[in-house]
């Protein structure tokens, strides 16, 4: 029987007036979505990790663009393009690693550069727009993934690159989902610490779907690999340099090495939004530290202590470590330079 795909799972919800957020701090004991109605709101969203994952940080970004346009025009005000500005100029500081946030701000900006009749339609049908584009682009990625690696046993995910994360569908797991739909395959999900995002939003997602998915600590990785269970790691990205070395969730890196080290094949699957064509290499790439309290028991976080934290939430995969980079535009095999550039569209 085939498996019909449904979209069971929304981060982002636009009614035309509000952004709808489905607050994935809560996920997977609360389905909760908020409403949105200014840029400083969404952008809070951002940085509190309301909504995550780099593709859906950089639709919500977008939307709050429309926000402050129809804030700032609604008052009438002249120098509301200004006000604007400086809006766009602080959602732009919510998280600073995964590209599509700064992607999806320029193309907003690109369409209010343009001086539009109506800047509050020409600004909703652009972030729209992004939505949607994304939404197709992660269903053309799951197809070339899944045409990839037909015929493999078992994959494991880290973080949660799936439609939570995404406008729908999403990269790494779309590729699941669509393989999923050919054939029996087995899939491990790495919890992901200190978010979580894998034992909070990965499974539970996968699950809406009626996938099952074996939940794993971050720490059985090698020993996982080492048991034969799995052919391909299959993760998302939040950038990739023009050499392909890609930034994701921290962990990613080391999985890398160990699939190296096991045979195990290696794919980053983004949409073309999450290549930064600007820089060479992922030297380049900031990385995000967040708070250490994020990391550290309570009993550290409430009084004075020698013990600290460090709290690095992404790091850079070689290109050299990686098999495959699949986007909507293609597919590129150990990717190089020269092999990602045939990535890049006019
Ligand atoms: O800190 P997060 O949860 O925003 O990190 C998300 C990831 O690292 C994802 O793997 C990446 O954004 C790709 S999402 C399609």
């Amino acid at each position: 029987m085939t498996k019909q795909m449904r979209l069971s799972v929304e981060a982002l919800k636009w009614t035309g007036a509000k952004l709808q957020v489905l607050d994935q701090r809560k996920v997977p004991e609360q389905i909760v979505y908020q409403d949105f109605d200014s840029a400083a709101g969404v952008s809070e969203a951002i940085a509190s990790m309301r909504v995550r994952g780099a593709p859906a940080i950089g639709i919500a970004a977008a939307y709050g663009v429309v926000l402050s346009v129809m804030k700032h025009t609604g008052e009438k005000t002249p120098d509301w393009r200004a006000r604007v500005d400086a809006d766009i100029d602080m959602l732009a500081k919510s998280r600073p690693t995964a590209v599509n946030l700064f992607w999806a701000l320029n193309r907003m900006k690109a369409v209010l550069d343009a001086s539009p009749a109506e800047p509050l339609a020409a600004v909703a049908a652009e972030a729209e727009l992004i939505h949607a584009d994304d939404i197709a682009a992660n269903r053309a990625m799951g197809e070339r993934g899944a045409d990839l690696i037909g015929g493999v046993k078992g994959v494991l995910t880290h973080c949660n690159a799936g439609a939570l994360a995404t406008g729908g569908y999403g990269t790494a797991l779309s590729v699941i989902r669509s393989l999923y739909a050919r054939q029996p395959v087995k899939v491990f999900a790495g919890e992901t610490r200190p978010w979580l995002q894998g034992a909070r939003l990965t499974v539970w997602e996968l699950s809406q779907d009626g996938i099952p998915a074996t939940l794993i600590a971050d720490s059985a990785a090698a020993w996982l690999m080492r048991s034969g269970a799995i052919d391909w790691v299959i993760v998302g990205a939040d950038r990739i340099a023009a050499n392909g070395d890609a930034a994701n969730k921290i962990g990613t890196y080391a999985l890398a090495v160990l699939a190296r080290q096991h045979g195990v094949k290696f794919m980053v699957v983004a949409p073309n939004s999450t290549i930064d064509w600007t820089i060479a290499d992922g030297s380049r790439i900031e990385i995000e530290e967040r708070d250490p309290a994020e990391l550290l028991p309570a009993c550290y976080r409430e009084q004075e202590t020698l013990v600290k934290a460090w709290n690095p939430v992404f790091d850079v995969t070689p290109a050299d470590l990686i098999s495959a980079i699949v986007t909507e535009s293609g597919v590129v095999l150990n990717p190089s330079a020269e092999s990602m550039a045939r990535l890049k569209i006019a």
